[in-house]
Order: structure tokens, then C-alpha cells, then sequence
């Protein structure tokens, strides 16, 4: 009996095998990744919330601070009148991402519904100690499914940062403009009050000083 084989169908058991060998890998890398997350998740998951949370919780408080600073400057000072729209925009942004983010956090936390309710409500300042759920095999599929949510989330967070120090950085080029133009104004009426009190200028700009007549009445004329 001979083994040996026709060319092509010694060809087409190679493609054969190999489209065998490259499912079958792809198959234990999946499934390999799926161990992998499930055995990962507390840790990983951790490590995103906190962040997020972090990062969330300091936007929220530069919004409300830049907010209040802005309008309480725009009332005081009438000429560093500041648009107040596109940080109400970010701010409302924020609060809206804010809110998804405890929804979807919730599940993972050991906090009583009433809490959750009240966080929900007065939009809690300060971050309370988190307190994690235990990771129960449930837990590690759900984090499973969440997570590309979390990621869009972090997503979301970056950009609005990159935009508010865009509107930092407008602004303060604005206030350096006028500060420039409020200096020069000052350095122009220096130069009057200077010709004013001291007397004529030369033409390098030197003041020639003019010799004082005295007229103080204590002293008496000769
Ligand atoms: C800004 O967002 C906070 C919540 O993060 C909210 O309490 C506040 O009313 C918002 N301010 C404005 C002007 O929208």
C-alpha cells in the first residue's frame, strides 16, 4: 500500500490543517483571554472605577468653582465679561456622565439602595469610601460586559478635559491681552503726571526739571 499521496490533496490537507490549527488557536486565545479578564476582574476593575471616579469628581469641582468664578467676576467687573455657555455645556456634560457612571457602578458596590438614592439626588460632593462587592463569579461576567462602557466613559472624560484646558488657556490669553492694554494705559498716564508735576520733557524723553517758585506763606519774603 502506498502512502503516498496525490499532490493536491497533500496540498489540501495542509490548507486543511492549518485553517484547523489557526480556528483551534483562535478558540483557546479567546477562550484563554475570557480566564484571564474573569481571573483579573476585581483588580482591573478596581483600578478603573477608582480612577474614573477620581477623574469625574475633579471635573465636577473645577466646573463648579470656574462657574462660580466666572459669574461672580462677570458681575463684579463688567470689562472681563466672560461667555458663560460652553462651561454650563461641559458642566452639564459632566453631571450627565457623572450619573451614568453611578449607574453603572452600582452594581459592583455594597451600598444599601436608599444611599445610592441620596448620592443620586444631592449629587454628593465629597467621595465616600468606596466600599466593593465581592466578586462572585456573577460579578466577573457582568464587570466583563461593563467594562467597554467604563472605557467610552474614561473616553469621554479626556476629551472634556483636553477642551477646558483649551477654554483655560483662551481665556487667559485674553486677560494677558488686556492686561497688556490696562499697563500701557498706565505707563501713558505716568508719562502726563510726570510732564504734569515735574515739568517740560526734553526730547530724549529725559524730564528737564523747571526750578520750583516757593510759595509757602511760612517763610517770609525778604
Ligand atoms: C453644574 O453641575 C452641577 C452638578 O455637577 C450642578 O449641581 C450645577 O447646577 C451645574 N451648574 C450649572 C450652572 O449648570
Amino acid at each position: 500500500m502506498s502512502t503516498k499521496l496525490a499532490p493536491i490533496s497533500y496540498a489540501s490537507s495542509i490548507v486543511g490543517f492549518t485553517s484547523f490549527a489557526f480556528t483551534f488557536f483562535t478558540f483557546v486565545r479567546v477562550f484563554w483571554e475570557t480566564i484571564l479578564t474573569l481571573w483579573s476582574a476585581p483588580k482591573q476593575m478596581m483600578g478603573y472605577l477608582d480612577n474614573l471616579r477620581i477623574e469625574l469628581h475633579n471635573e465636577r469641582a473645577y466646573f463648579k468653582s470656574a462657574l462660580r468664578r466666572t459669574r461672580s467676576r462677570s458681575r463684579s467687573v463688567k470689562r472681563y465679561h466672560e461667555d458663560i455657555g460652553p462651561l454650563k455645556i461641559l458642566n452639564g456634560t459632566v453631571r450627565r456622565i457623572h450619573r451614568e457612571f453611578i449607574r453603572l457602578e452600582k452594581p459592583f458596590l455594597n451600598i444599601s439602595p436608599s444611599r445610592a438614592e441620596k448620592d443620586l439626588e444631592h449629587d454628593s460632593e465629597e467621595i465616600v469610601d468606596t466600599d466593593y462587592a465581592p466578586m462572585t463569579l456573577a460579578r466577573r461576567w457582568k464587570w466583563m460586559r461593563t467594562k467597554s462602557h467604563i472605557i467610552a466613559i474614561a473616553d469621554s472624560v479626556n476629551r472634556i478635559q483636553t477642551q477646558r484646558i483649551a477654554c483655560d488657556t483662551t481665556n487667559l490669553l485674553m486677560k494677558l491681552h488686556t492686561m497688556d492694554k490696562s499697563i500701557q494705559d498706565f505707563e501713558d498716564r505716568l508719562w502726563d503726571i510726570e510732564e504734569h508735576i515735574m515739568g517740560e520733557r526734553l526730547d530724549d524723553g529725559r524730564i528737564y526739571v523747571k526750578r520750583r517758585v516757593d510759595r509757602s506763606p511760612n517763610r517770609s519774603p525778604r
